[in-house]
């Protein structure tokens, strides 16, 4: 019996196609299989088509709340797990799992770091139709995202805040998964999308996790059901790993604030540090705020954590926190002041409406897809962009729109691609004789 665990333990008794068996017909995969997994992809001893069948077999058989804590636990264990306790022990990391017209992070870190609090994050760049936080800082002159662990830690040491590109010793095992789900149309399953998110996470050592959980049209998940069913998982499997998490789940239906590109939207940061504040970024950034307000003890009352979120844009802290994070990351400070300096397009088109009315929906795939098209995004990892290209939506949800009038400005550099564009993009706007009722986008929040 002994000697039968024995071989077990170190995995040498298993095969991977018994694994892929057992899942196939609705097995619970146990920890040491899940161990065996994850170590066969690292030594390269399970091959991709092995891998890719095993995924297929979790994507139609699920996985349980014990197997997703252990593919997530050695998932993080595949590679290097930061250690940030030498600088705080209240650090707070954000993730968003995807959007339109996200740039949360970027009012997020700021905010935080003039609140003296901590945080690290390790961001991604866009893929498929969702931006990426590293494609728009990229868009800054000289912006450096590629920093080494030691750089980072040095710069969050420093300036209570820093950003770079998700490095690939963090999680390894959840790059070598999520380039073949990408491939095998395995990525929008709960429970890998969970430990693919929980994991990077975990490995990137901050001691409070808040996560930004998107559904609609714009989003991964489609209903706000499934981005209950995720966040819960993610939070129970933080949990279990250690972590003090929570998940804000917010509607991604429609673009957030005006601006989708990248440029476009690191203008639309500063104008928000500034003090011109779009109400749908206000209500996530200082949503998630206040929750890493409570997490880390600086303030339990929802009033005076806005007030004090208030009180660090009119003062200018928050501003002059991303100015410092930006020239401490080699970026040009001059755009601040001259928005020229950021890439320009050569081409800017306006969309008039085509009716009188308000503006009652944006569906931000639409929206999403135009500004690919236009330049923005990229479809494969190894894709070029353009950080000129966007879409900045003059007219917004509840707005009153009169026939001519425009609605949204093109920018770009691909004049063949202006007609399809102005296609999707009036396509996107839904125009209504009535006035809509103010929404809000908070769905809910799990603890
Ligand atoms: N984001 C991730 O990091 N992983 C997923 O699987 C999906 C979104």
């Amino acid at each position: 019996m002994g000697f039968f665990y024995l071989f077990l333990e170190f995995g040498v008794y298993m095969k991977i196609i018994d694994i892929i068996e057992k899942k196939k017909k609705g097995g619970s995969l146990t920890e040491q299989e899940i161990k065996f997994f994850i170590d066969g992809i690292m030594n390269g001893s399970i091959e991709d088509y092995q891998t890719s069948a095993l995924l297929m077999a979790i994507y139609f058989n699920g996985m349980n709340i014990d197997e997703t804590t252990w593919l997530t636990k050695y998932m993080v264990e595949s590679g290097e797990i930061l250690d940030l306790s030498e600088i705080s022990k209240n650090i707070v990391d954000k993730h968003s799992t995807g959007g339109v017209g996200d740039k949360i992070t970027l009012m997020f870190l700021p905010l935080m770091a003039a609140a003296d609090i901590y945080t690290a994050k390790l961001s991604g760049r866009g893929l498929g139709h969702t931006g990426g936080t590293i494609d728009k800082l990229e868009s800054i002159p000289n912006f450096k995202t590629d920093l080494s662990i030691e750089e980072f830690k040095e710069k969050v040491k420093t300036h209570k805040t820093a950003i770079a590109a998700q490095t690939l010793s963090l999680a390894p095992a959840d790059g070598k998964l999520y380039a073949l789900r990408d491939v095998t149309s395995t990525v929008d399953i709960i429970p890998l999308i969970a430990s693919s998110v929980v994991s990077k996470k975990v490995a990137s050592g901050a001691d409070h996790i808040v996560l930004d959980v998107k559904y609609g049209s714009g989003a991964f998940l489609k209903t706000a059901q499934d981005a209950e069913k995720l966040s819960e998982i993610m939070v129970e499997v933080g949990k279990r790993l250690g972590r003090n998490i929570c998940a804000v789940i917010s509607s991604m239906n429609q673009p957030l604030g005006r601006a989708v590109g990248n440029s476009v939207e690191i203008q639309e940061v500063i104008e928000f540090l500034k003090g011109n504040i779009e109400s749908d970024l206000k209500e996530i950034t200082f949503t998630l705020a206040q929750t890493a307000f409570e997490k880390t003890g600086k303030f339990t009352s929802k009033e005076e954590g806005f007030k004090y979120l208030e009180d660090m844009i009119t003062s200018g802290k928050a501003l002059d926190k991303f100015k410092e994070i930006v020239e401490s990351q080699g970026g040009d400070i001059s755009i601040f002041d001259d928005y020229t300096k950021l890439p320009q397009a050569s081409i800017k088109y306006e969309v008039k409406a085509e009716k009188d009315g308000f503006v009652k929906n944006i569906d931000a795939l639409r929206i999403a897809k135009a500004c690919k098209n236009l330049g923005a995004g990229r479809e494969k990892k190894t894709d070029s962009i353009d950080y000129s290209a966007g879409i900045y939506l003059t007219q917004k949800y509840g707005e009153p729109v009169c026939n001519g009038e425009t609605i949204a400005v093109i920018y770009t550099n691909k004049e063949d691609s202006i007609k399809d564009a102005e296609n999707l993009v009036l396509e996107a706007f839904e125009i209504s004789e009535n006035e809509p009722e103010p929404i809000s986008l908070i769905y809910k929040i799990i603890h």
